[in-house]
């Protein structure tokens, strides 16, 4: 009886431990039948301590993967390790450990396994993976023509008055292009290792648009693109960093002219919301079909990679906005139109 009571008290303890812990963690009797989970485990799969005893480990979680894993710790009594995707429901992806422990003489035996869940971390890996072989793509395009080019010039052309300039024209372009990657890039990087928030100060949004469209210059000539700034004069202040938002104008504002028809438009607008600053920037132009919306803040991701690198376009400039705005603690998105138009719209809070 004594024992009993010292039993459970140990077993409280145990578990009271165990339940402040933020990996799952789970312990199985040699039959498989699981004789303790912890909270962690409780909330990441949805199992109730009730059902522990009754069920064994594979009719609670289902997962023949993790169980046959399990099963070969109990057979051969050693710790082992493995990573698995599981869905919770949602999918994540667990690394477990799993330790055999007991001594035969006492008649406890078991398994103890720890999840530890790595989504993020393996998320973030494959992001900056996929960044790399991105960047070496985006890359390597202007590089092979600047390559090729002179290696054509180098083997006569230089003297074919008809087509030497022309070369040379092609060469510096793609030398203009690769500068401008790499500075978006460095843009980017500098902005996502910034623990810091940004440096803010009160100025007028006029400023800052008018600034972008300075910056823009020809471009909206050329295609004879009206722009229209419907801010009023007297439109309270905005609490900002301003570089980062004449950048933010730029990027939108290029984009806008960039992607409009001949002769098309370009209206910025500000509303003031009990929130903060709504500021839209809207174009007559060629739209963003539906399926794209949520991917073109992605980086290097382009509607049309032709028409866009035809252009000039790295596939930057919007995820730079979207850093841009988050570090402001602002939310950015976007509507359209195919053939009508696009509105970007974002907000930035009061202060
Ligand atoms: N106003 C717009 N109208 C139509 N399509 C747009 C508009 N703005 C962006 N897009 C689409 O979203 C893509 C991503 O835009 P983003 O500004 O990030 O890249 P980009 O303009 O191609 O290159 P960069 O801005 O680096 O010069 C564009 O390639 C284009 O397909
Ligand atoms: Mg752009």
């Amino acid at each position: 009886m004594v024992d009993e009571i010292k039993e459970k008290k140990r077993r409280g303890q145990l578990k009271a431990m165990l339940d402040s812990m933020v990996e799952g963690v789970i312990v199985l009797d040699t039959s498989g039948k699981l004789t303790l989970v912890n909270r962690a485990f409780e909330e990441i799969f949805g199992i109730k301590e009730e059902q522990v005893s009754e069920h064994s480990f594979i009719e609670a979680v289902r997962n023949p993967e993790l169980d046959s894993f399990l099963k070969d710790v109990l057979e051969t009594q050693r710790t082992r390790e493995i990573e698995l995707e599981m869905i919770t429901p949602v999918e994540r992806v667990f690394k477990i450990r799993a330790t055999f422990f007991g001594k035969e003489e006492e008649g406890k035996k078991g398994l103890i396994a720890v999840f530890y869940d790595v989504t993020e971390i393996r998320k973030l890996e494959r992001s900056k993976t996929d960044f790399v072989a991105n960047v070496s793509h985006e890359l390597r395009t202007p590089l092979a023509s600047i390559k090729g080019f002179t290696e054509t010039l180098l083997d006569g052309a230089l003297e074919d008055k008809e087509n030497n300039r022309k070369f040379l024209g092609i060469i510096q372009e793609n030398v203009n292009r690769l500068d401008r990657l790499i500075s978006d890039i460095l843009e980017l990087s500098k902005m996502e290792s910034a623990r810091l928030k940004p440096v803010k100060d009160f100025f007028k949004i006029n400023d800052a648009v008018l600034k972008a469209v300075e910056m823009l210059g020809p471009g909206s000539k050329k295609k004879n693109i009206k722009i229209e700034i419907k801010i009023p004069e007297n439109f309270p202040q905005i609490y900002a960093n301003k570089d980062m938002l004449e950048q933010v104008f730029i990027n939108l504002m290029d984009n806008a002219v960039k992607f409009n028809k001949e002769g098309g438009s370009v209206t910025v607008e500000a509303l003031e919301t009990p929130a903060g600053v709504k500021v839209s920037v809207k174009d007559t132009g060629l739209g963003i079909p539906k399926e794209d919306h949520a991917r073109i803040f992605e980086r290097f991701y382009r509607v049309d990679k032709g028409r866009s690198r035809e252009l000039g376009g790295t596939g930057l400039g919007l995820a730079i906005v979207k850093h841009i705005i988050e570090l402001h603690d602002g939310t950015v998105g976007v509507e359209s139109e195919i053939n009508e138009g696009t509105t970007f719209i974002f907000t930035i809070p009061k202060e």
